[in-house]
């Protein structure tokens, strides 16, 4: 068995620490193969947008991504392999570092295939988010995306959140979070041994807001209505004995956004949006070439060669 670890940090920053002391505690419980890929060695070209995947995804097609010549082949195999994925990444702004938002881009042109391979045997997977101050909100949830769509069904079985640790590998100072690290390593472990004798398993980690992806960020919808913004599963505000607490409705909760009834549904939409483009395709033009002469010019820099 593998457990592979994909770090967005510094070389031997504080997330590859937190990652390193999960790997290593991993292996006291079940002696996996354990890899780490940095995302700083890797050259993972952005997504141009060209939606050949997107189309794929939605006609037939297998989906895979037009770029070809980077890295995003050889890490794609190295998901494939693994049956455990750790993602841990720096906050930044708020949110992941830029090279782990790319790599959710690019999982979309991972291709169908890969995704039923993945879909088969779902892996197990944890998440790490440390920043250097208490700004970290949105990025746990987006690390989990990026997890999850590169591993499609993966079930996370931990999460873990830290804040201020703004110096290179000063978390080691810390030793509730470094063991707060090696438990993360061991429920993915046990998770790896209930996977292997067919026994269910699901997340063990600090209950958040959300019932399904455990995040505590809400979304205001109107009316007391209210949605988890990552995964969509929607409920109400209610106040029960003077707290404020979320009824969250049954269906929305079972069919959430990365469902495979949530992702079905998903290309529904964007297959609509598409057939409307078509349909109205001069129209579209003739606007668009309204805005040719928008009173200036697309500038861009020079470049010798
Ligand atoms: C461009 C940039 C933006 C940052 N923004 C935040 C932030 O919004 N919130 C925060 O808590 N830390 C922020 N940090 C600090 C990093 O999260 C922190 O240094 C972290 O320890 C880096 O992790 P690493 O050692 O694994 O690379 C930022 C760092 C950089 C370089």
């Amino acid at each position: 068995m593998k457990i592979l670890a994909i770090s967005g940090g510094r070389a031997l920053g504080n997330n590859e620490l937190l990652l390193r002391a999960a790997l290593k505690a991993a292996r006291e419980v079940y002696p996996a193969q354990v890899e780490l890929v940095r995302l700083h060695d890797l050259d993972l070209k952005r997504c141009v947008g060209c939606e050949t995947c997107m189309r794929g995804l939605t006609t037939g097609g297998d989906g895979k991504c037009v770029i070809q010549d980077d890295d995003m082949g050889w890490l794609t195999r190295q998901i494939g392999g693994a049956d455990a994925l750790l993602v841990a990444s720096p906050v930044y702004d708020l949110i992941p570092t830029g090279s782990m938002v790319n790599l959710v881009n690019r999982a979309l042109g991972i291709g169908k295939q890969f995704q039923a391979q993945c879909r088969a045997n779902p892996k197990v997977g944890a998440v790490i988010a440390l920043g250097g101050s208490d700004w970290i909100n949105l990025t746990e949830p987006v690390i989990d995306l990026t997890l999850c769509n590169l591993s499609k069904s993966a079930v996370v079985v931990d999460r873990l959140i830290v804040g201020h640790n703004p110096a290179p590998a000063m978390v080691v100072l810390d030793d509730a979070v470094m063991e707060r690290a090696r438990l993360l390593g061991r429920r993915v472990a046990q998770a790896l041994l209930k996977r292997e004798a067919g026994q269910p398993f699901g997340y063990e980690g600090e209950a958040g807001v959300c019932p399904v992806c455990h995040c505590n960020l809400l979304e205001m919808r109107g009316g007391g209505q209210v949605a988890c913004p990552y995964c969509d599963a929607r409920g109400r505000l209610a106040a029960v004995d003077g707290q404020v607490r979320v009824e969250w409705d049954a269906d929305s909760v079972e069919k959430n956004r990365f469902t495979v009834y949530g992702e079905t549904e998903h290309r529904k939409d964007i297959g609509l949006g598409h057939r409307r483009a078509a349909e109205h395709r001069e129209i579209i033009q003739e606007r668009a070439r309204a805005l040719d002469d928008f009173g200036g010019a697309v500038i861009r820099p020079e470049r010798q060669g």
